[in-house]
């Protein structure tokens, strides 16, 4: 039976981040993982840039059923701790757009960079390493890791969420969590693109390939970024975002270009030329397809000068006051994240140590804890990784 002070499972963002933090403190720390490489979303994140942080992060950039409980982590360790780390390392970066700061090189360097600080903490890896047996006893966890007996009187559980099953994500967390009697909320995919139900899905087809500003808004999420026309349905940032605050049921609302009054636009151009068609003035402010399409939909094929004032405010009402049912989302095949997961009450949110059971603890995307699209995952994933890496 190999010991150790912690066997954290799971290489990832926060799983790297919380053995290295805890391996620099002089514990003896076994990071296990059933991947081939360690932190593989990390690798594929922000188009292998990897957005790894952003420097507006906040609890408010984070949905959770305790929206308080993010706040003491994120506090702790910020952006500027990251970026300083970043710096350390030498490794390039710029600001892309909304406070999003991405790799001017390649993800692997922050890989690389993790795992230099995991070697300077003496962690021992183990990759292609499935845990097949966990029990707890006399305050210790035994594991069987592909076999092998290694016990800890402190378990990390950072296996993410269920997001990407083809690069190897699982429900392990969630099991661990019910098997100790630990509420989860039921997981379900986010920042994911909408499917749309047969009939509109082929009326927007042609549309496919199109993005478009628009401030797209569902519940309590309102979001002011691009959206895009694919052949499954919709995408985009502004899609992403949304979908994390959407319910089967619910509908959306979306305001094509934002920045503009349409039906103004659309009056002024009746005056200065009313020989014009509809879909032509709508193109000066729209992709040319997307104009014919909101056009032809109206049934709006004469000159601006034959259609009143009123029937130009109800097109310009169709494309800034668009309203639509998803079918649903393309699920976790192709979803960033997974919503819900380990009960943020059944944790301590200084130290992310579950309450009933001492020595066990949970960071990262397994977590109840969810961000917005644009660096603030990892930055609850280092930020869970280092609260639960400096406490135990
Ligand atoms: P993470 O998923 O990183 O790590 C979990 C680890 O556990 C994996 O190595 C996995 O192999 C292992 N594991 C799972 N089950 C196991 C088991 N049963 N036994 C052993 N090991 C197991 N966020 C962001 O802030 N900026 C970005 O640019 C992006 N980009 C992005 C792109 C894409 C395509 C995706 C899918 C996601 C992102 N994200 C992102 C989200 C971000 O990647 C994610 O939130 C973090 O990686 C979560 O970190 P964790 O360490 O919690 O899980």
């Amino acid at each position: 039976m190999s010991e150790f002070d912690v066997i954290i499972v799971g290489a990832g963002a926060a799983g790297l981040m919380c053995a290295a933090r805890a391996g620099r403190r002089g514990r003896k720390v076994l990071l296990v993982d059933h991947a081939k490489k360690p932190g593989e979303k990390i690798r594929i994140s922000g188009g292998g840039r990897c957005n790894f942080t952003n420097i507006g992060a906040g609890p408010q950039n984070f949905l959770s059923e305790n929206r308080h409980f993010a706040k003491s982590a994120l506090a702790r360790f910020t952006p500027a701790d990251f970026i300083a780390m970043v710096d350390r390392y030498g490794i390039a970066w710029h600001e892309k757009t909304l406070g999003q700061l991405f790799c001017d090189g390649s993800a692997k360097e922050i890989i690389a960079m993790l795992l230099a600080e995991c070697e300077a903490g003496n962690v021992e890896i183990r990759l292609e390493t499935p845990v097949t047996a966990l029990e707890h006893s006399a305050d210790r966890f035994r594991l069987s890791l592909d076999g092998m007996p290694a016990s800890a009187r402190t378990l990390v559980i950072a296996t993410g969420g269920k997001s990407i099953p083809k690069m190897g994500a699982t429900g392990f967390a969630y099991e661990v969590a019910e098997r100790f009697g630990i509420r989860v909320i039921e997981p379900r995919p986010g920042l994911v693109p909408f499917t749309l139900d047969p009939g509109l899905q082929s009326e927007l087809q042609p549309l496919a390939g199109i993005g478009v500003p628009v401030e797209v808004s569902c519940g309590k999420g309102q979001f002011n970024e691009a959206m895009l026309f694919t052949h499954r349905g919709l995408s985009g940032p502004a899609v992403l975002q949304v979908s994390s605050y959407w319910s089967p049921g619910d509908t959306v609302m979306v305001k094509i270009r934002p920045d503009i009054e349409l039906a103004d636009v659309l009056t002024a151009a009746k005056r200065e030329n009313g020989r014009q068609g509809a879909a032509s003035a709508l193109a000066t402010q729209l992709p040319k397809r997307l104009a014919q399409y909101f056009a032809d939909r109206a049934g709006m094929t004469g000159h601006l000068a034959d259609l009143s004032d009123k029937a130009l405010a109800r097109l310009a009402d169709s494309i800034q006051d668009w309203r639509f049912k998803p079918a649903g989302t393309e699920g976790y095949r192709t979803a960033e994240v997974t919503l819900g997961g380990i009960d943020t009450k059944a944790l301590s949110s200084r130290t992310m140590e579950a309450r009933a059971v001492p020595g066990l603890y949970f960071i990262g995307e397994c977590v109840d804890v969810t961000g917005w699209l644009g660096g603030y995952n990892f930055q609850w994933a280092w930020a869970s990784g280092v609260a639960a890496g400096d406490a135990i």
